[in-house]
C-alpha cells in the first residue's frame, strides 16, 4: 500500500531545499511577547508587527479586556457545548445584537471561526443541484463551503464582471445560484467591483453572499466593509465576517435580512455540531464591535498610514500588488521564494514582521511580503518601517 504522506513529498521538498540555504524558518515564528497591537518581541528582540489582521488595533483596548476578564470570572472559560444545545449564553446573544446593531440588519448568527462561517452558510444554502459562481482568487475558507455542500462550482477570472455576466448567463434555466464575492482579497489587498457586480448578480435572480473579514471595522463609513463603501449593502443577501481580523479575537458570523435565515441555527452542521465561543470571548468581541460603530478616527488615521506606507514603497522601487492603496494591506511582490524568504529574514532582523504569503495561497504563483497596518501604527512607525525595507531591499538586491 502507498505511504498517505507520499502526496506531501514535493512540499517537504521545497521547504528543506529553503531551509537549507540557512533562512529562518517563515512559517515558524513565535511571539515571546506581545506588547501591544504593533509590537512584540520576537528572538529577544523588539519587533514592529506589520503582519497581523488587527486592523483596528482592539486587542490591548482597556474596555475589551475588562469585558473579557469579568465574563470570564462570570461565565467560566468555557461553554462546552453547541450552540443548540448548552451553548448558548447571554453573551452570545449580546454579540449577535451587536452585530445586528453594527450593520443594521435582521439576523446574525456566529460560529466558532470566520473559516467555520464560510463552510457552514455557504455549505447550508447551496447544495446539490445548486450553482455557486465565484471569483476563482476566493478564499480557502469559500472553497471548503463550496466542496462541503457539493454544489456545482463555477468560477470567473478575478474581478472580471464580464466572466460573471457571462457565467450567470449560462446557468440552466430553474437552477439556483449564489455568487460568493469578497470585499477586499486579502492577498493584494484590491477591492471587489461590488457594485457592478451585485447589480449583474440581482439582475439574474441570483443571492449574493460577501465575504468583508478583511473590510470590516475599517472600509465604509460606518466601517461595514465594502458593500456598504460602494451603496450595494441593502442589496447583499448575506454578508461574512470574522472577529479574528479588525474586531481583535476570534469567531465569525453571517448577518442576513433574509426572512428564513433563523432556520439555518438548525440546519447547518458546522454551527450544530461544534461547542460555542467562550463566555470571554463573545464579552470581548461584542464590546470591541459596539467601539467600532465608533471608530472614524481611526479609520481615518488608518487610512493615512496606508497612503503614506504604499507612496514610500513605491518611492523606494519595490513592486506593488495595486496602484494605489485600497485597503490595509499593501503587498510587495518578490522575484521568487527564495528571495522573498531572504528579504522576510532581513527585515525579521532590521525588527519588522511582516507575512511572507506563497502559492497556492497566492494568485499567480507570485511570492509576497504582505503588510498588514494596524490604526495603532503611529506615523513614526511608518517611517521606522519604510527605513526597514530600505535597508532589508538593498542588502538582498531585491530593491537597487
Ligand atoms: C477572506 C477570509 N474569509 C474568512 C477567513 C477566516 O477567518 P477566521 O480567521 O475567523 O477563521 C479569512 C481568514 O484569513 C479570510 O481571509
Amino acid at each position: 500500500m502507498p505511504d498517505l504522506f507520499s502526496k506531501f513529498d514535493p512540499l517537504i521538498e521545497t521547504r528543506e531545499q529553503l531551509l537549507s540555504t540557512g533562512v529562518t524558518d517563515p512559517f515558524n515564528l513565535v511571539m515571546e511577547e506581545v506588547v501591544s497591537p504593533t509590537v512584540a518581541i520576537c528572538n529577544g528582540k523588539k519587533t514592529i508587527l506589520l503582519g497581523t489582521y488587527n486592523y483596528m488595533g482592539m486587542t490591548f483596548d482597556p474596555e475589551v479586556i475588562e469585558a473579557g476578564k469579568e465574563a470570564l470570572e462570570k461565565f467560566g472559560s468555557g461553554t462546552t457545548g453547541s450552540r443548540v444545545l448548552n451553548g448558548t449564553y447571554v453573551g452570545h446573544k449580546a454579540v449577535e445584537q451587536a452585530l445586528k446593531d453594527f450593520y443594521a440588519m435582521d439576523h446574525a448568527m456566529v460560529f466558532s471561526t470566520g473559516y467555520q462561517a464560510n463552510l457552514g452558510i455557504i455549505s447550508t444554502i447551496a447544495g446539490k443541484d445548486d450553482y455557486i459562481i465565484l471569483d476563482i482568487d476566493s478564499h480557502a475558507s469559500i472553497y471548503d463551503g463550496c466542496a462541503l455542500g457539493n454544489a456545482n462550482i463555477v468560477p470567473f477570472r478575478h474581478n472580471d464582471v464580464e466572466a460573471l455576466e457571462k457565467r450567470l448567463k449560462r446557468l440552466p434555466e430553474g437552477a439556483g445560484c449564489l455568487v460568493v464575492l469578497e470585499g477586499v482579497y486579502s492577498m493584494l489587498g484590491d477591492l471587489a467591483p461590488l457594485k457592478e457586480m451585485v447589480a449583474i448578480s440581482k439582475a439574474h435572480g441570483a443571492m449574493v453572499l460577501v465575504d468583508e473579514a478583511h473590510s470590516m471595522g475599517f472600509i465604509g463609513e460606518n466601517g461595514r466593509g465594502v458593500a456598504e463603501a460602494q451603496g450595494v449593502i441593502d442589496d447583499v443577501d448575506f454578508i461574512i465576517g470574522t472577529f479574528s481580523k479588525s474586531v481583535g479575537t476570534v469567531g465569525g458570523f453571517c448577518v442576513s435580512n433574509h426572512p428564513k435565515f433563523e432556520i439555518l441555527r438548525l440546519v447547518c452542521r458546522p454551527y450544530v455540531f461544534t461547542a460555542s465561543l467562550p463566555p470571554s470571548v463573545v464579552a470581548t468581541a461584542a464590546t470591541s464591535i459596539r467601539k467600532l460603530m465608533h471608530g472614524k478616527a481611526k479609520r481615518d488615521h488608518l487610512w493615512e498610514n496606508s497612503q503614506k506606507l504604499h507612496a514610500g514603497l513605491k518611492a523606494l522601487g519595490f513592486t506593488l500588488g495595486t496602484e494605489e492603496p485600497q485597503s490595509a494591506i499593501i503587498a510587495v511582490i518578490m522575484p521568487d521564494l527564495e528571495k522573498g524568504a531572504a528579504m522576510w529574514e532581513a527585515l525579521l532582523h532590521e525588527g519588522l514582521y511582516v507575512n511572507l504569503a506563497r502559492p497556492p495561497a497566492t494568485p499567480a504563483n507570485m511570492t509576497l511580503l504582505r503588510c498588514s497596518l494596524c490604526a495603532e501604527h503611529s506615523s513614526q512607525q511608518v517611517d521606522e518601517i519604510l527605513g526597514m525595507f530600505a535597508a532589508a531591499g538593498r542588502k538582498t538586491g531585491v530593491i537597487g
